[in-house]
């Protein structure tokens, strides 16, 4: 009796396919964002993406209504004059129909959609407008990037991966901020990197990780800033990683309030700069406060190391 009322609870994690949002402030074009949408589709994962038209890197939580793209998207990604947003009009139709949720709109919507304005505003026009034709209603998690470069420490505070992450949370949707520190921007039809299929397989993993610890994925108000190190010969596949749960920002002896426990650190996480400049392939998971963007308290790192328990590691001591 128990039991069956356990398996029953379980099967919907498992057969549901759980609805992602994706933003950067790279670029709706920008390929990271493109190739880690690939690697959540292979996961298994339903997603589409609402980003800017253009690099819009740096823009914190500006938010602006959508304006007419002037002198197109990127990388020559949309033509001139092109509306406010809108998506790529020579997109085959089929993108859209694997997805199982289907309004009446679906036949104009690509999964590739781009707003002309902030990363803020293009989250919230696909949390707002976007995910209701996609998915019948709110996407269960958001995340943002992978960002080209790293957002550490108090370059959070400008990052416009983290403010469309941070602006999901606010919206109510559990979210993740992904940088990493190798490449520049690319375009989507550019040839495929390493580092691009590393960072993606990474996020994927983190990803897959949250939702598998069950709703709520995350405690409220609160966001996981994730940052890789350099992709190089040393640490060229996603076997070579190892993720630390982090600070966002230096913690102020006799101050700041401890930090959660774990791999014997007497109440002090390290900060994320010193996680991804460890050396090895160490990656950095904070657990960030939606409301300054800085380190979240000790309660809600305790939920995150159990979440994540599977896939934390400690720096070497
Ligand atoms: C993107 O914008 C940022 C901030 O304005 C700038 O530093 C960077 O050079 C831009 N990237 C490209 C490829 O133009
Ligand atoms: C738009 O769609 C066409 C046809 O599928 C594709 O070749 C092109 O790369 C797409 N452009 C963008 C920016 O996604
Ligand atoms: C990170 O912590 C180290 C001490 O472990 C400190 O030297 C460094 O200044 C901190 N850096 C940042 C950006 O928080």
């Amino acid at each position: 009796m128990y039991l069956s009322a356990f398996v029953i609870c379980l099967l919907p994690l498992a057969a549901v396919a759980v609805n992602v949002i994706q933003s950067n402030d790279d670029g709706w074009a920008e390929k990271n964002l493109r190739v880690f949408y690939d690697s959540l589709v292979d996961a298994g994962f339903e997603s589409f993406i609402s980003a800017p038209a253009d690099n819009e890197s740096g823009k914190s939580s500006l938010d602006a209504p959508p304006t007419e793209v002037d002198d197109g998207c990127q990388f020559q990604s949309c033509p001139p004059g092109s509306p406010p947003t809108g998506n790529n009009a020579s997109m085959p139709r089929f993108n859209v129909d694997s997805l199982r949720h289907r309004s009446k709109r679906s036949s104009q919507l690509t999964v590739e959609q781009y707003v002309n304005s902030y990363p803020v505003t293009a989250m919230k026009f696909g949390i707002q407008t976007l995910s209701e034709d996609f998915y019948g209603g709110l996407p269960d998690i958001a995340v943002a990037g992978p960002n080209v470069g790293s957002n550490l420490g108090i370059v959070t505070q400008f990052s416009g991966t983290v403010g469309a992450a941070v602006e999901a949370v606010k919206e109510g949707i559990p979210a993740i901020a992904f940088s990493g520190s190798s490449g520049e921007q690319t375009a989507w039809n550019a040839p495929l990197e390493n580092y691009m299929s590393v960072y993606a397989d990474l996020s994927t993993t983190v990803t897959q990780a949250l939702v598998n610890s069950g709703t709520p994925y995350l405690p409220s108000n609160v966001f996981l800033n994730v940052n890789y190190p350099e992709v190089n010969e040393d640490c060229a596949a996603p076997s070579d990683y190892k993720f630390v749960l982090s600070r966002v920002n230096i913690a102020i002896p006799f101050l700041t309030p401890a930090d959660v426990e774990t791999c014997g650190n007497d109440g002090r996480l390290p900060n994320e700069t010193d996680v991804v400049g460890t050396d090895g392939c160490y990656a950095s998971i904070s657990v960030g406060d939606a409301g300054d963007k800085t380190t979240a308290g000790k309660e809600a790192q305790s939920v995150v190391l159990e979440k994540l328990g599977s896939i934390l590691s400690c720096l070497p001591s």
